[in-house]
């Protein structure tokens, strides 16, 4: 018996999760323009760890206790100011090119999103959660296939209350990637949408997550612009990021070794 194969396609959908049996799950959250992008990135440039919380006040009162940890995240797409915090500052925002080794090696981070750490947090009971980015697809795609899942869910992070095309492309890449390596898998409707939305783009995938809403406000602010290029790079990491049960915290694993199915376009 193969596994199941699902799709929460955006927030109306997730923000349910909260309170869902979720046993046997392996949950996947995408958010590739940028939440899951800047995590893998912060990951595989050391950060020891990534603490994904809903609310500003969450991340500014748990800086409190521990000040030598770093604050990261965005509102609108932007760094909070200190308006927004009580007069905290926020040490990074949400552009992955900020979150550099020599930024954030060893280092504990706090991070927070309007969209993509709250769909972490949402899924946090599931037996096993994983960050998910074109970044790192071929080794998550990996990692969770070794897991044996009765369930894989593929959360769509999406931008603000609605879905977004890159992340419903992502999660059709995922299948993808999933289905060459011939696994018995049963797909559910909602995740045929994903899978044949990712089709569909056919050859111009990136011109497709070029095109997507998120991707055009990005493009149309110089200090962002290049967020878009650098998130929709494949496969430049071969790692893992993982919610650790512990801590409730990314954490990252290295992608298990073996044969590597061809990474999609
Ligand atoms: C989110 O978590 O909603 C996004 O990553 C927003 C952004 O692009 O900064």
């Amino acid at each position: 018996m193969g596994s199941v194969l699902d799709t929460r396609l955006g927030p109306a959908d997730w923000e349910r999760l909260t309170s869902t049996d979720l046993a046997g799950a392996a949950c996947v959250v995408f958010d590739i323009l940028r939440a899951t992008s800047t995590a893998v990135t912060a990951l595989a440039h050391g950060a020891r760890a990534l603490l994904p919380v809903g609310t500003l006040e969450e991340a500014v009162a748990l800086h409190r206790q521990h000040p030598e940890w770093l604050l990261a995240g965005e509102r609108g797409g932007l760094r909070p100011g200190p308006e927004s915090t009580g007069g905290v500052a926020f040490h990074l925002g949400n552009s992955p090119r900020e979150f550099t080794q020599e930024r954030v090696q060893d280092r504990t981070i706090v991070f927070t999103t309007t969209n993509g750490s709250r769909a972490l947090h949402a899924c946090r009971h599931a037996p096993a959660v994983l960050a998910g980015a074109l970044l790192n697809l071929t080794a998550t795609v990996e990692a969770v296939r070794a897991l044996r899942p009765d369930r894989v869910l593929l959360i769509c992070a999406g931008t603000g209350p609605d879905p977004a095309l890159e992340d419903v492309l992502a999660a059709g890449a995922f299948i993808e990637l999933w289905s060459r390596a011939n696994l018995e898998s049963h797909l559910t409707d909602a995740a045929s949408v994903a899978w044949r939305a990712w089709r569909g783009a056919g050859a111009d995938l990136s011109g497709a997550l070029q095109h997507s809403a998120n991707a055009r406000r990005l493009l149309a602010l110089p200090e962002l612009h290049d967020d878009v290029a650098w998130c929709l790079q494949h496969d430049r990491f071969r790692l893992t990021a993982w919610l650790d049960p512990d801590t409730d915290a990314l954490i990252a694993r290295p992608a298990p070794a073996g044969p590597h199915p061809p990474a999609p376009r």
